[in-house]
This record gives structure tokens, C-alpha cells and sequence, in this order.
């Protein structure tokens, strides 16, 4: 029986593991971390992420073929296959801070993979690492092998969060790369035959080691910039009248553009675009290529002003200050169908209004009150580390309450923000919402899923990112 061991339980390790255990019933897989909350997380009915469809696959499989452990050296020396996906934060000091990747929990796995394995082994990459870590990796693992064989492979994930248990069934492809030598093409091959229990065979590509390596970096480099691309048009669209969606629709019906990933927003979230495109930039100054970083910086300074324009605007349209005004904030996970807040939008968004004063009462259908007061308190890039040396919040911002109800969290308040997009949104009284609100009542859609028509009809004031200006906001400056 082929062993599998993947070290890291998170967002990537539990649910890609789940999913070869379900499809490879033959196969053992053992998904190990040293963070001993989250493994017992996972053996418990109350999984540590919310993922849809994510249980039921966990409970066909675990305690058959499925195994969740803190043993991590025990299963890492039995193991075939060892898959790496751990954390792979920005770099918070020294050289290269606040851009380049850090590698020391990638580095503190191969080191305890060389000390532990007394047979050979396949170590797949399936973090997200910087072009070329690969060959580090090799260099760790050759110099502690006491002859033992490794072969490296790059496996990036393309699963997004809200659908991953869908992504991971149905993958529009799965990328290995591998070294172009007799061990290496026989490593892409077992690794390959484990995909190919469900993955049709035109669907799985091979490649180089280092084109594997940058293909994911390019892939959210370019998700995220087509995002930055229809918020820098939200912008000019509201400032001629011209409609977003309207625009985007028309823009996206061309073939060679297409339709997905072009919808306005607040600004993209999650783990992995800011990360990545930092360490995009990074790679790229270091090889000398300072027009291209520069071409990249971008999607994240429209990232950054989109975020900041949306507050500007709520300040603005409400005389200027939001002080000790109640602000309702409908959704803080970067996205619907996830209860992961990393790099939300909403924290930023928060943060702005806190500055200015105002009262914050938070609805989110996923996210604990105890994660929203790490987020506001935390330092950047500090939430990417294993939870256990994530400093605890150490103080609650006082202004901020957190309610179960998007009803509560509304009412007496002067303005509601949408920040993420969750379909229970669509569906709210927003005329039960408008009486019980202070008057007059905003509603600022960070992610355009309410029907602007409607609720001016009610009384509300509406700004809609990218969609033709309320009057009453016409005048009112968007940009500090
Ligand atoms: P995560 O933070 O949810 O999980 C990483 C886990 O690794 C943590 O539970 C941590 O305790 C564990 N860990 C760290 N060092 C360890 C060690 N030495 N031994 C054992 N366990 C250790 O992170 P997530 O989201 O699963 O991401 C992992 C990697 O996958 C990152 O490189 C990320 O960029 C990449 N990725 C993430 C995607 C996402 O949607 N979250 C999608 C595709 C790639």
C-alpha cells in the first residue's frame, strides 16, 4: 500500500488530502501538524475550516484510508510521498521584509524529513514557495540523506476556498514538475498515478521543476491583476456614470478575455494574491528586473486604493465624519463560503472606520468574534504563521461589537457596509433594516449584490462600487 504523508493540516493540506483518500481508497494518507488544536479539530465532528462539502468527504474516509496526527516524524518516516504544505508567510524582518517569502517552517520540514526518513522518498512542494526553492529544498535534503534518495517534485494547488472540494474533483488542471532525470520523470509518474485515479490524463501536465514553481505565482499574479484591472475601471466608471457591470459584461463576452473574475469589488482578499505578488516583485528585483516588479506592484496599490476609496466614501458621504456613529458590517471573510479572514478586505475597511472614530457592529455568518479581534489587533503578515505562535489578542478594540444577526447588527445604525458576499445578503428585509435604522441610512455595497433601484425606493442612500452616483454622493470626494 502506497503511504502518503502531508505535514501541514490547513486550508490546502486537509481538504487536496481528503479528497486523495476519498478518490484512492488503496492509498493511506496521514495529515500531520503541530498545532495539536487543529488535529483534534479534524478528528472531531467540528472541523477547523468550513469548506462546503469538505465533512462529508472527511467522514467517508477518516479512520479508513484518512488519518489526522500530531505524530508528525513517526508518519513522515513511514511515508512514501510526503507532501509539504505549510506556511509560507511574508518575511516580517531582515532582508527582503515585507516582500520576500519565509521559509522557515518550509526549511524546519525538509530538515526534520532528512533526520526522520530511513527510506527513499517523493517530496512534494504543494505550498506556494518562490521560483527555485526546489533546488534549496534538494540541497537540505542531499546534504542530511545518509544515502537515502529524494526526489523533489512541485505540485502547487490551484483549489480556491469556497470551492475546493469542487476545484479538487473536477481541477481544471493539476501542474507537477519534476527533474528532467531518469528519478525525476519516475517520481512526476508516481505522483501522476495518484492524480490519475480521477483526473483525466490531458487534465495533469508536467513540467520542468522551476516552470511549475513560477506557473502558480503567475496564476494568482494574473487572477489578482484582472481583479485590480475592474476596480481601477469602478473607479473611472463612477466618475462618468458609466455602470461596471455593464462594462464588465461587455468586456468579458469577448472570447479572448472571458467572463469569470471580473466582477467589482472592495478589493481581493485570502492568503495567497498579496503574498504571492510580493514575492512575485521580490523574485523579480532580485534578478535584476525592476520594470517588471514595478508592473506587478500595481495590482496591489489598486488593491490598496480600492480598499481606501470605499472608506473615503463612507466618511465622506456621511458629513465627513463617522465619529460615534453605529456602522453595521455585513460579512468579514474575504469571501462567501469560507469562514477564513486573511487579507480580508474587511480588515482594512474596519481599521479606516475605527479611525474615524466610528462604532463598529460586525455580522458574519463564519467568522468567530475571537478571530475579528485578532484581526483588528494583529500586525500585518503576523496571522500567517501556525496558530500557535500567533500572538494572542491581547486587547479587544473596545468599539467593535460582534452579533449573530445581520438584524442586530443594524439596528439604530447610520450605515450599513457589505463587505463580503454572502447569499443570505441578498435576501435580507432591507425595509425591516431601513426602520430600524438612523435616518437618513446609507448602505454602501463593498460587493455589489443589492439592487441599488430597490432600496433607493426605500429611502436608503445607496453607493454601489462602480454604478452611477447616488446625487446625494455626486459632490462628495472619493479620494482623500
Ligand atoms: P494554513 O496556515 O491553513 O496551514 C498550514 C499548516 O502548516 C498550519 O496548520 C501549521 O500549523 C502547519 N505547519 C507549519 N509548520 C509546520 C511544521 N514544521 N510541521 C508541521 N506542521 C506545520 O495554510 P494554507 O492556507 O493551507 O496554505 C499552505 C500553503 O499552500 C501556503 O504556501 C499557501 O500559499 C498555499 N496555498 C494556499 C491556498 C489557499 O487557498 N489557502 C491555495 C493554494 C495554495
Amino acid at each position: 500500500m502506497v503511504k502518503i504523508c502531508c505535514i501541514g493540516a490547513g486550508y490546502v493540506g486537509g481538504p487536496t488530502m481528503a479528497v486523495i483518500a476519498l478518490k484512492c481508497p488503496k492509498i493511506e494518507v496521514v495529515v500531520v501538524d503541530i498545532s495539536v488544536p487543529r488535529i483534534n479539530a479534524w478528528n472531531s465532528d467540528q472541523l477547523p475550516i468550513y469548506e462546503p462539502g469538505l465533512e462529508d468527504v472527511v467522514k467517508q474516509c477518516r479512520g479508513k484510508n484518512l488519518f489526522f496526527s500530531t505524530d508528525v516524524e513517526k508518519h513522515v518516516a513511514e511515508a512514501d510521498i510526503v507532501f509539504v504544505s505549510v506556511n509560507t508567510p511574508t518575511k516580517t524582518r531582515g532582508l527582503g521584509a515585507g516582500k520576500a517569502a519565509d521559509l522557515t517552517y518550509w526549511e524546519s520540514a525538509a530538515r526534520m524529513i532528512a533526520d526522520v526518513s530511513k527510506s527513499d522518498k517523493i517530496v512534494v512542494e504543494k505550498s506556494t514557495v518562490p521560483v527555485k526553492t526546489a533546488e534549496a529544498i534538494e540541497k537540505i535534503l542531499t546534504h542530511n540523506s545518509k544515502g537515502i534518495n529524494f526526489q523533489i517534485l512541485s505540485n502547487p494547488e490551484f483549489l480556491a476556498e469556497g470551492t475546493a472540494i469542487k476545484d479538487l474533483f473536477n481541477p481544471d488542471r493539476v501542474l507537477i514538475g519534476g527533474r528532467e532525470t531518469p528519478g525525476g520523470l519516475k517520481a512526476v509518474k508516481a505522483l501522476k498515478d495518484v492524480y490519475a485515479h480521477w483526473v483525466p490524463d490531458d487534465r495533469i501536465l508536467t513540467t520542468n521543476l522551476w516552470s511549475a514553481e513560477l506557473s502558480k505565482l503567475a496564476a494568482n499574479a494574473f487572477l489578482a491583476q484582472r481583479i485590480s484591472s475592474v476596480n481601477a475601471m469602478s473607479a473611472l466608471c463612477e466618475a462618468t456614470g458609466a455602470d461596471v457591470s455593464q462594462v464588465s459584461y461587455a468586456v468579458g463576452t469577448d472570447t479572448r478575455i472571458g467572463p469569470k473574475f471580473l466582477n467589482a469589488s472592495v478589493g481581493f482578499g485570502g492568503s495567497c494574491f498579496q503574498k504571492d505578488i510580493l514575492n512575485l516583485v521580490y523574485i523579480c528585483e532580485c534578478n535584476g528586473l525592476p520594470e517588471v516588479a514595478e508592473y506587478w506592484k500595481q495590482v496591489i496599490k489598486i488593491n490598496d486604493y480600492q480598499k481606501n476609496r470605499f472608506v473615503n466614501r463612507v466618511v465622506a458621504s456621511m458629513f465627513n465624519t463617522v465619529a460615534n456613529k453605529k456602522v453595521a458590517i455585513l460579512g468579514f471573510a474575504f469571501k462567501k463560503d469560507t469562514g477564513d479572514t486573511r487579507e480580508t478586505p474587511a480588515i482594512d475597511v474596519c481599521k479606516g472606520l475605527l479611525g474615524d472614530k466610528a462604532r463598529l457592529s460586525i455580522y458574519d455568518p463564519q467568522v468567530t468574534e475571537d478571530q475579528i479581534q485578532r484581526d483588528l489587533t494583529m500586525k500585518k503578515f503576523d496571522w500567517d504563521h501556525p496558530l500557535h505562535l500567533q500572538p494572542m489578542s491581547p486587547t479587544t478594540v473596545k468599539q467593535v461589537g460582534i452579533v449573530w444577526d445581520a438584524y442586530e447588527a443594524t439596528k439604530d445604525a447610520h450605515a450599513v457596509c457589505i463587505l463580503t458576499e454572502w447569499d443570505e445578503f441578498k435576501t435580507l428585509d432591507f425595509q425591516k433594516i431601513y426602520n430600524n435604522m438612523q435616518k437618513p441610512a446609507f448602505i454602501f455595497d463593498g460587493r455589489n449584490i443589492v439592487n441599488p433601484a430597490k432600496l433607493r425606493e426605500i429611502g436608503f442612500i445607496v453607493y454601489s462600487i462602480g454604478k452611477p452616483l447616488d446625487a446625494w454622493l455626486k459632490d462628495m470626494p472619493a479620494v482623500a
